[in-house]
């Protein structure tokens, strides 16, 4: 794969390729991620992690359908502490590790972050967009723009790592929030978590699904929401973006760059197309670029707003 054609600074760091393994889909160890940086990652997102161990929603947490997949994990995750110790050797990960930080109050994230910035990570990432789980996210108005700047500022004290704003495609006025974190210092925005929540019932006992009865969607059928959601926080920000939620294939990143984004999550697309997922995606991509003689993904960065 050459290096130059797809090779992406985000927020100073090297990316070989723009693919990004979004947070959460490959659990939690070290072993793991360092698995995924063999299989040709371009940057790999731990999964978030909170101030104390959180056992999470009950099962199941996951469920597929037609046209994607639902999840209700509910931050399953062994706490700060614990993570300090896991992942304080990141020596074995051939690409960026973007740390990924979550609490109920400014001071909580805050916490969490200075906790985590002294891990060996490129950058740390705050979903404000979880559609599922009490406390957080979208069930606590961490999208609303003056609690979203009021949590990055908070971030940007805590630590000098770069930070990554993690925003969801169900919000209508996502351009507003974008533009509220990149004047409070976000250094970059994700766009972003699942969809919803939603809710799939099995007809034979008339029951949820899922353990928590709803779940964030993702996968295929939320990829146009993400694609028109990176599309205007590109029209209402400077600060670089990257485009999760859906993506596949080289063709679906195409698009996502296409709409503005410098960088794209990866998620789903792991359990329908394995561990080398990000790679192929990457390899699609380029091939593609060489055919339409594309010289760098920043030619093609953003030709969507050119022609309305
Ligand atoms: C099993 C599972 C666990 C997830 N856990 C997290 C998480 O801990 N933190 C987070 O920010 N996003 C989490 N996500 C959301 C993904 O990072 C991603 O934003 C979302 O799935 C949309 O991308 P996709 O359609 O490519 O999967 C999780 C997704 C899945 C499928």
């Amino acid at each position: 794969m050459s290096d130059n054609l797809l090779s992406v600074n985000l927020c100073g760091m090297h990316l070989s390729n723009p693919t990004i393994l979004a947070s959460g889909v490959f659990g939690i160890t070290r072993d793991l991620l360092s698995r995924a940086s063999r299989n040709g990652a371009g940057a790999l997102t731990m999964k978030t992690i909170t101030k104390e161990p959180r056992s999470g929603h009950r099962a199941p947490i996951i469920v597929s359908f037609e046209s994607g997949m639902m999840n209700a994990v509910g931050y399953a995750n062994p706490g700060i502490e614990e993570v300090c110790r896991e992942y304080a050797d990141l020596s074995d990960v051939k690409c960026p590790v973007i740390g990924s930080a979550l609490g109920e109050t400014p001071e909580e994230f805050a916490y969490v972050i200075s906790r985590m910035g002294k891990l060996p990570v490129s950058a740390i990432e705050l979903p404000l967009s979880c559609p599922h789980t009490p406390g957080f996210g979208l069930m606590s108005g961490h999208t609303d723009p003056k609690q979203a700047a009021k949590i990055t500022a908070a971030a940007k004290k805590a630590t000098k790592k770069p930070i990554i704003i993690k925003l969801s495609p169900s919000i209508p006025n996502v351009g507003e929030v974008a533009s509220a974190v990149e004047k409070a210092g976000a250094d970059a925005i994700n766009c972003g978590n699942s969809v919803g929540p939603g809710m799939i019932i099995d007809i034979e006992t008339g029951k949820s699904v899922l353990g928590f009865g709803m779940g964030g969607v993702h996968g295929p059928a939320i990829r146009p929401l993400a694609v028109r959601c990176v599309y205007d926080i590109y029209e209402a920000v400077k600060i670089p973006i990257i485009g999760c939620g859906g993506i596949t294939t080289g063709r679906d990143a195409i698009e996502m760059i296409m709409a503005g984004a410098t960088a794209v999550g990866v998620g789903t697309a792991t359990y329908y197309r394995g561990e080398r997922a990000l790679a192929l995606i990457a390899d699609e991509l380029q091939e593609w670029m060489k055919k339409r003689n594309y010289k760098s993904l920043e030619e093609m960065r953003g030709i969507a707003h050119g022609k309305k």
